[in-house]
C-alpha cells in the first residue's frame, strides 16, 4: 500500500558526484539521531548528459545557455530518480517531507567566492510535488569556509564514537575523510583526487568507464618519476581546511607530465598509487593512525586500491561502513537528505572545522512544494 500522510521525517537525498556517473538517491527516515536509510535507487547518467557535465568544467563559448540547459535536464533525471525511489519504497510524494538535491559541480572556486553546482530546484519542485532544498555549499562560502566538505556533519552524528578513534574516508571522484577523535570536535577535508583521473586515464584508453575492482591497474607498474611529479601538485601540501575539485585534478592536467614512452597500464598503476599514497599522507600527518578506517563512496569497490591502504596504513581494522550498517553507496546521498532535514528545521548543517567557515550556518535555499 502506498504511504500518503505527510511524515516530516522522510526526507530523500540525491547526490550526483564529481565521478558524473549518475544519480544516487535514497529515501531517510530522520526522526531518530542516527538516519534510517528506507530505499535506494541509482540512475545513470546517459552518455551525452555525461559528456555536457564534462565539457561544462572548463570555460567555453555559449556556457551560461548550455548550463541552463543542462541545469534543467539534470532536474529531469532527478525527478526521474524521485519517482523511481518512491515507486520501490511505496511512498507518495505526498508523504515526504523534502527532497536535499546536490545539484551536478562544474566549478569550486571558494579562493573566489563560489562554487556553482548545475540544478533547477524550482523546476524539480515542479516534477515532483515535493519541497526541494538545493545549493548547500554558498552560505558556507559566504562565512568564509570553502563550502565543502560538509558530509563531515552527517559523519559525525552517524558514526562518532566516545571510545574509538574513527576516520570515515569517502572516496568517490576526489576523497574527502571526517577525522572523529574521542573528546576532540569532528574535523574534515579533501584529500585530494579519489577516482577522478584513474576513470579519466581508464575512458581514454579503453573506453570503459572505470577499472573495475582496479584489475588493469595492477597489471603496470608504478613509475616512481611520475608519481613524484604528480604529488608535487601544491594541493598536497596545503593544510586544513582544504577542498579540491576537478579544477585542480583533471586530464589535462595529468598529460602535462606524461611522456610518450609510457605504457598506459604504467599511467593507471601510478594513477591508483597516487590516490592511495595521497590518501595514506593526509590521514598520517593530519590525523595520526586511527582505531579504525571506515572507507564509503565507490571507490570502496576498487580492491587494488583498498589493498594498497592496507599496506600503507597500519590501522586495526579498514573495512567499508556498512560495518556500522551504513551501506557505502548510500552515505553521501544519506548525508543530503540529512542536511536538508536540517535546513527545514532551521539547524546549522556545515561543521566549521570541516570548512573554515566563521561559524555554523543553515545551510541551502528552500523551494517549497
Ligand atoms: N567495482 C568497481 N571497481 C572499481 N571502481 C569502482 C567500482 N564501482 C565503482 N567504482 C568507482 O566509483 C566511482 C563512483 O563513485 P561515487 O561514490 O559515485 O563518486 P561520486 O560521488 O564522485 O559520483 C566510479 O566512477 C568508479 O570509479
Ligand atoms: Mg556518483
Amino acid at each position: 500500500m502506498t504511504e500518503t500522510t505527510k511524515n516530516p521525517s522522510l526526507v530523500i537525498g540525491l547526490m550526483s558526484g564529481t565521478s558524473l556517473d549518475g544519480v544516487d538517491a535514497v529515501l531517510v527516515d530522520c526522526s531518530s539521531s542516527v538516519p534510517r536509510l528506507l530505499a535506494s535507487a541509482w540512475l545513470p547518467y546517459p552518455p551525452l548528459l555525461r559528456t555536457q557535465a564534462a565539457r561544462l568544467q572548463a570555460s567555453g563559448a555559449d556556457e551560461l545557455n548550455l548550463a541552463a540547459r543542462l541545469a534543467n535536464e539534470l532536474a529531469q533525471k532527478y525527478a526521474e530518480a524521485t519517482q523511481q525511489l518512491l515507486g520501490m519504497a511505496g511512498v507518495s510524494p505526498q508523504a515526504v517531507a523534502a527532497i536535499g538535491c546536490h545539484g551536478q559541480t562544474v566549478r569550486h572556486r571558494p579562493e573566489a567566492g563560489y562554487s556553482i553546482q548545475l540544478n533547477n530546484p524550482a523546476l524539480l519542485a515542479e516534477l515532483t510535488g515535493i519541497t526541494v532544498v538545493a545549493d548547500f555549499r554558498s552560505r558556507d562560502i559566504a562565512a568564509g569556509g570553502q563550502g565543502a566538505p560538509l558530509v563531515p556533519a552527517f559523519h559525525a552524528a552517524v558514526f562518532g564514537d566516545p571510545g574509538l578513534h574513527r576516520i570515515i574516508l569517502n572516496i568517490g571522484g576526489m576523497a574527502n575523510l571526517t577525522d572523529l577523535q574521542p573528546r576532540r570536535p569532528p574535523r574534515g577535508f579533501d584529500c585530494g583526487p579519489g577516482n577522478v583521473l584513474l576513470d579519466a586515464w581508464m575512458e581514454r584508453n579503453t573506453g570503459k568507464r572505470y577499472d573495475a575492482d582496479g584489475c588493469w591497474a595492477t597489471r603496470g607498474y608504478v613509475q616512481p618519476a611520475l608519481l613524484e611529479q604528480l604529488l608535487a601538485h601544491p594541493f598536497f601540501q596545503q593544510e586544513p581546511p582544504r577542498s579540491c575539485g576537478r579544477d585542480e585534478f583533471n586530464l589535462a592536467w595529468l598529460t602535462s607530465y606524461l611522456e610518450a614512452a609510457l605504457r598506459p597500464e604504467d599511467v593507471q598503476a601510478t594513477l591508483l598509487e597516487l590516490t592511495a599514497s595521497s590518501i595514506a599522507e593526509a590521514i598520517t600527518h593530519w590525523c595520526g593512525i586511527p582505531d579504525e578506517l571506515l572507507v564509503c563512496g565507490g571507490g570502496v569497490h576498487n580492491l587494488a586500491l583498498m589493498e594498497r591502504l592496507r599496506v600503507l596504513l597500519p590501522v586495526r581494522r579498514i573495512a567499508s561502513t556498512d560495518f556500522l550498517g551504513q551501506p557505502p553507496d548510500w552515505v553521501e546521498a544519506s548525508a543530503f537528505a540529512w542536511l536538508a532535514w536540517r535546513t527545514v528545521h532551521r539547524l546549522p548543517g556545515n561543521l566549521p572545522a570541516a570548512t573554515g567557515a566563521r561559524g555554523p550556518r543553515i545551510l541551502g535555499a528552500i523551494y517549497p512544494a
